[in-house]
């Protein structure tokens, strides 16, 4: 087993990267891979979601990329999704970027960090913050792949092309990193909201953007404080259980087809 490594980012903030990251891997670990999801944001949005509040003092992914003695592993947490688990961001998140800037190889430490653990997952899913820093240059030099959700409430196409010059910037230290399509995510189609963004992002980036979108579900903002997917509180005829099997589908295709 080698991991699928991809990076869920947006400079933008509130795009729904960590919900997609959460419920992207949770619809894999459902079908029996083992997926590992990476907290990469000082917010630490991904970590209470699944893993509730850490205790003072725990070890974190800051560590595990700091400093050499700590392995990954030991930083690594189970949730209550099974063949789901999360490496947290802690308190210590604060340093990483700032600590980063001084380290020596200070691109490639979360790299080495996660080649610990590539013949343990199927899928690493990395949940960026939404700003481009080293600690997202880490991401994108780890990744084999980025995906980029996108909200259909704002006109997002500057920033999405900001973003992309700044990917390019980063492939000559990853040439392999490929895009793994743009994710469409706060669709409202019966207030009319997307539908403007949607037919500018299909018609700007063709088929790269996922045919299947993440539909507005107001059930998804109750999920962290319960620790739950999707999958936990919704029936195969719930939108977000489609919305989100659809998604790791069409993931899972383009990974396979070697998108
Ligand atoms: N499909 C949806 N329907 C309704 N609310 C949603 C949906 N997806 C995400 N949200 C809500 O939108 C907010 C932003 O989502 P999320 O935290 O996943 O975005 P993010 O891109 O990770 O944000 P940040 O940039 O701050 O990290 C959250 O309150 C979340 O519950
Ligand atoms: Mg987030």
């Amino acid at each position: 087993m080698h991991s699928v490594v991809i990076s869920l980012l947006n400079h933008k903030g509130g795009t729904a990267k960590t919900s997609s990251t959460v419920n992207i891997g949770a619809a894999l670990a459902r079908e029996g891979k083992t997926v590992l999801l990476v907290d990469l944001d000082v917010q630490a949005n991904l970590t209470h979601w699944l893993c509730g509040d850490l205790s003072e003092g725990s070890l974190s992914i800051a560590e595990a990329v700091l400093d050499k003695s700590v392995k990954l592993g030991s930083v690594i947490r189970d949730t209550p999704t099974k063949n789901l688990f999360v490496a947290p961001a802690g308190e210590t998140m604060v340093d990483l970027e700032l600590k980063l800037h001084s380290a020596y190889g200070r691109e490639f430490l979360l790299k080495r960090a996660l080649s610990q653990v590539l013949s343990k997952f199927d899928y690493i899913l990395l949940d960026n913050p939404p700003s481009i820093g080293l600690t997202t240059v880490n991401a994108l030099v780890a990744s084999d792949y980025f995906l980029v959700p996108v909200s259909a409430e704002y006109l997002p196409l500057i920033g999405v092309k900001k973003l992309l010059g700044t990917i390019e910037q980063i492939k000559p230290l990853n040439e392999k990193l490929r895009n793994l399509g743009y994710l469409l995510t706060m669709v409202d189609r019966r207030e009319g909201i997307g539908g403007d963004v949607e037919k500018i992002l299909r018609d700007t980036f063709k088929d790269e953007v996922l045919q299947t979108v993440v539909r507005i579900n107001t059930k998804i903002k109750a999920l962290p404080q319960q620790r739950k997917t999707v999958f936990d509180i919704e029936g195969s005829s719930g939108k977000s259980f489609a919305d989100f099997e659809n998604i790791k589908n069409e993931l899972v295709k383009r990974v396979t087809d070697g998108a």
